[in-house]
């Protein structure tokens, strides 16, 4: 059998220092599992433009197309804020999104036993937390057109971006989280803004009549995004799976994520469609972002990082029983009381980004 390409894009600020932890986990993985990956490495984002001039080159767009899998850092930081658009960080990674056609964005938001009283909520309200938000990632106002900034004649300027949504795109995103229903709390929310949106209309239509078409067994409800918001933080575990747009989506799983104490512990998977084969291109992420502000210190938390590979070792590559490993090696540092700075507390032991992946390594040596 031919080893699975694995295609590694650190990115920018803390992006190099946490992938660094995961190179590791391969190495133990092919020593200790007999599992080896075709491992490429490549630049997105500040990184890649400072190097080429753009935030993402035809080459590593064509080595992502042919990689069964690839596993991003973060982008972005102040040294490139101020970049036109099209050369921003951000671009980059959008670019992988689009092209990839990684429509469906998984961001799970639970709570490690551990941790629940890093949250921000009080500890009885997140205590065993389990949310799956579905978000769309290839449509909507991210990508809408027309957008654009013009001058206009009188010498005002106007900014336009377009939120626009398709029966197709809004019904394959509705599968995804009503297939995740199933094999979960068989509950979906489906978000949108149907009292002033027409899309949000459209997207509550279609998902409502996938629903009594498809999946009787499972309950729906719609819900407006804002009052989505004001639920996450009032009674977040009345909810199993939330479906929403990309804009919602990215607003609600940044506060779903907060809930759980630390955005330093999130993964995220996309996913495009299955091919014939029933291959997935895909792409895995930690829902943080590249805090450059503590980049390059060796303090960063690299759980989320790890934790998005232990979701492509499931879903891209069918290694339950790897996943199940990594994540339950998570868990026990956690039990054992080793925290980075994010997720510090009081009697807790402190240690640094390379102490941490040590510690996942040596309780994996454990479990085996
Ligand atoms: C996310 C991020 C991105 C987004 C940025 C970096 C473009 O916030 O993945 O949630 O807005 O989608
Ligand atoms: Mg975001």
């Amino acid at each position: 059998m031919t080893a699975k390409k694995l295609l590694i894009l650190p990115g920018d600020g803390i992006g190099p220092e946490v992938m660094a932890q995961v190179l590791r986990i391969i190495d133990w993985l092919a020593k200790k599992r007999q599992l080896s990956f075709d491992v490429s490495e490549g630049l997105v984002g500040g990184c890649s433009y400072d190097k080429h001039g753009v935030p993402l080159t035809e080459e590593t767009m064509e080595l992502a197309q042919q990689a069964d899998a690839v596993l991003l850092g973060a982008v972005g930081g102040p040294k490139w804020d101020t970049l036109p658009f099209a050369l921003k960080p951000e671009r980059g990674l959008l670019r992988l999104r689009k092209d990839l056609k990684l429509f469906a964005n998984l961001r799970p938001a639970f709570v490690f036993d551990a941790l629940a009283d890093a949250s921000s909520l009080k500890t009885d309200l997140v205590r065993g937390l389990d949310i799956m938000i579905v978000r769309e990632l290839t449509g909507g106002v991210y990508f809408g057109e027309p957008r654009g900034i013009e001058t206009l004649p009188n010498g005002e300027r106007r900014g336009v971006n377009t939120q626009v949504y398709t029966t197709s795109e809004i019904v394959r995103i509705a599968e995804v989280a009503f297939e995740l229903a199933r094999k979960r709390g068989k509950k979906v929310h489906s978000v949108e803004k149907a009292n002033v949106m027409e899309s949000g209309l459209l997207w509550r239509e279609e998902v409502q009549k996938l629903r009594d078409a498809r999946y009787p067994d499972i309950a729906l409800e719609h819900m407006y995004a804002d009052n989505c918001a004001m639920q996450l933080v009032r009674t977040p575990k009345q909810f199993d799976v939330i479906v929403t747009d990309n804009l919602f989506g990215d607003l609600l799983s940044d506060c779903a994520a907060m809930l759980t104490g630390s955005l330093g512990m999130l993964p995220s998977a996309s996913l495009g469609a299955a091919d014939a084969n029933g291959a997935r291109k895909a792409l895995y992420e930690p829902v943080h972002g590249s805090a450059p502000d503590i980049a390059g210190r060796d303090i960063a938390n690299p759980l989320a990082t790890l934790l998005s590979f232990a979701m492509m070792l499931r879903y891209s590559f069918d290694k339950e029983e790897d996943a199940t490993l990594l994540e339950t090696a998570v868990k026990a540092v956690l039990d054992g009381g080793m925290r980075t700075g994010d997720i510090m507390q009081p009697g807790m032991a402190k240690v640094s980004t390379t102490v941490m992946g040590e510690s996942i390594l040596r309780e994996l040596d454990k479990l085996i």
